[in-house]
């Protein structure tokens, strides 16, 4: 408790600077501005559904691209020449404020082609390494920043409890030790110092409790007590506040049956009182639908509850109309319209935009996004995010074997990235973006050898000395990925598997999963088990640990249960019998047997 205590006295002394900073030339605007103005600002309309002129006529806020939204010309350019329309649109109004341009950058700028893709946050946990993460947000910025947008809906700070939820791998894991470890830096590559030029500002999500519903249900109900919820599922958020974080967005989710849009006492009470966030507060998709009553009750809930902008994709005109309804009968105060305005105000400011509203053309030009230096970082990501959770020494691979791969999901950049991928879902295609599959690196790896590698999707014609197949989930963004196949392998994918197993070779399985999968009925079979996570971009980072080229040094960021049974299953637990436990992870160099927790 002093612990919390003493961060939460730290949170409000940075941001109380913030404060400071702006308060001058924030009120001056503020005091200027009309009530349409005013509700303007705290709108966000979707792309789509939405022109440069719209953001005139309704003086929008932000304009954002949900999962998958990208203009028609997706070329780098394209991007910034689409963004500087928007905000030209805005600086043609009548006081001139430009919009922020958001978007889900989750794993690298995860909706543009060539693009680096990162690694998503599980297999980030599996790391531990807050300098890599540091530097992923600092990349992710840039890239970001090159196609002229200013911030991004990240980082997830979600503590997954329960691996059947949809998002667990937008968690670090299941400990909040892990978002307690890794948000600030993450953080501080994100945000930088300035949130501005080539930094964005970031959001942590989702407020609160979004990883700890009951039955791993997505957008579902956490039940548990306040010491409980803030114990571990408000810590990256308390992480997130001390970074100065620009902005928050609440959770689907309810708490003990109150949805989290409405919850005045953890927005206002705790998150901007307590724990002095001043920033503002974004909310989530439509979300505020799913409060009670008429859509005009819903507002006024939701702005009452603290929350400043309004993620409002397609209805933002009858948004706009019905908050201005409500503060003229009285039902929402000026002040608390001030307030929001204030709050997105200040990070408008802060993050520079005012200053330098439209894509830096030397960043557009620059050759940055999927530059040969930010994927060797991803690289990187991937080769110490993944687990080694099996090996009987066939471990290393030799370079100069015959090696035998199989699975779809060993040739494939869609599988290898999973949801938030080019498309909300993520895609099935092949070669969705530039990058190198698990089939290219192990070519890349024996290509100067005597070694050979044959591919075959469907593990028909095994022959070489050794064989690797790679299972892979089908991929999936938020609820659609709701314990999925119960958490088994896909029957197909084990039919692949099996099929190679029969031949007799040594075989190595490597998965590309979002989550734990249940093997116990299997692993006996399997000379080696490696845990790959969603890698990204980047498969050449997998070749380097096969080979040996580098240790393995990934440690599991979840508990990995032996079947449904024992779900959820977590660190800390009792009893705690998993078939590895949290913080396992095989070397190639210890003999492959001992392991660390952290
Ligand atoms: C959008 C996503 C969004 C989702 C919400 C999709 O159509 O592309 O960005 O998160 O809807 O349900
Ligand atoms: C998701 C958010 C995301 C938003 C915008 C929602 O469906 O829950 O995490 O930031 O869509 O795409």
């Amino acid at each position: 408790m002093r612990k919390l205590i003493k961060s939460l006295i730290a949170a409000v002394v940075v941001a109380l600077s913030m404060t400071g900073a702006w308060a001058d030339e924030v009120d001056d605007l503020v005091a200027q501005m009309t009530l349409a103005e005013k509700i303007g600002q705290m709108t966000q309309a979707e792309r789509s559904a939405a022109t440069p002129n719209d953001v005139a006529t309704f003086f929008l806020g932000s304009i954002l691209s949900g999962g998958g939204s990208s203009p028609a010309d997706g070329s780098v350019a394209g991007w910034a020449a689409m963004h500087d329309a928007y905000q030209q649109a805005a600086l043609s109004t009548r006081l001139g404020i430009p919009i922020l341009y958001g978007i889900d950058a989750v794993h690298g700028h995860n909706n543009v082609v060539g693009a680096t893709i990162f690694p998503h946050n599980i297999g980030l946990g599996a790391t531990r390494d807050r300098e890599l993460i540091e530097e992923i947000g600092r990349i992710t910025a840039l890239e970001v920043s090159a196609t002229g947008l200013e911030w991004t809906f990240a980082p997830a700070v979600s503590v997954a409890r329960d691996q059947r939820w949809g998002r667990t791998y937008e968690s670090f894991g299941e400990d909040p030790a892990l978002q307690n470890l890794l948000t600030a830096r993450y953080l501080s590559g994100l945000q930088g110092s300035t949130m501005g030029g080539e930094h964005l500002i970031a959001c942590a999500k989702h407020y609160v409790g979004d990883g700890g519903t009951a039955n791993g249900t997505d957008q579902g109900n956490t039940i548990l007590d306040e010491t409980a919820l803030r114990q571990i599922h408000m810590q990256g958020f308390i992480q997130a506040v001390s970074q100065n974080v620009g902005t928050v967005m609440p959770s689907y989710s309810s708490w003990n049956g109150d949805k989290m849009h409405g919850n005045g006492y953890l927005i206002t009470t705790v998150l901007k009182g307590e724990l002095g966030f001043d920033g503002f507060v974004i909310s989530d998709w439509n979300a505020i639908d799913q409060l009670p009553g008429s859509y005009y009750d819903q507002v006024v809930a939701s702005v009452n509850a603290g929350i400043d902008m309004f993620m409002e994709p397609y209805r933002y005109g009858q948004f706009i109309a019905t908050l201005t309804e409500a503060v003229n009968n009285g039902d929402v105060s000026m002040n608390r319209i001030d307030d929001a305005v204030i709050r997105i105000l200040r990070v408008k400011f802060a993050s520079g935009v005012m200053d330098s509203p439209y894509a830096d053309q030397d960043l557009v030009t620059g050759g940055l996004v999927g530059s040969a230096a930010h994927r060797a970082v991803a690289r990187e990501a991937v080769r110490k995010s993944a687990v080694l959770l099996k090996n009987d020494g066939v471990l290393p691979l030799d370079k100069n074997a015959n090696i035998y791969l199989a699975g779809k999901g060993a040739d494939s950049i869609g599988y290898q990235m999973g949801g938030w991928s080019i498309g909300w879902q993520g895609t099935t295609d092949p070669n969705a973006t530039p990058g190198a599959t698990i089939r290219e690196a192990l070519e890349h790896a024996v290509a100067a050898t005597s070694g050979t590698l044959t591919y075959n999707r469907d593990g028909y014609g095994v022959s070489g000395d050794v064989a690797v197949v790679v299972v892979a989930e089908e991929p999936y963004a938020e609820f659609y990925g709701d314990n999925l196949n119960g958490l088994s392998i896909d029957p197909t994918e084990l039919d692949v598997l099996n099929r190679v197993l029969n031949a007799g070779l040594p075989t190595v399985v490597v998965m590309l999963s979002g989550r734990p999968l249940f093997v116990s009925d299997e692993i006996d079979k399997w000379d080696a088990f490696v845990a790959a996570w969603l890698p990204g971009t980047e498969g050449d980072g997998l070749a380097d640990v096969l080979f040996g080229d580098y240790d393995f040094t990934g440690k599991l960021p979840m508990t990995w249960p032996r079947d449904a049974s024992q779900v959820p299953l977590n660190v800390g637990d009792e009893p705690y019998d998993p078939l590895f436990p949290y913080g396992y992870g095989l070397r190639l160099r210890s003999g492959g047997t001992s392991f660390v927790v952290y």
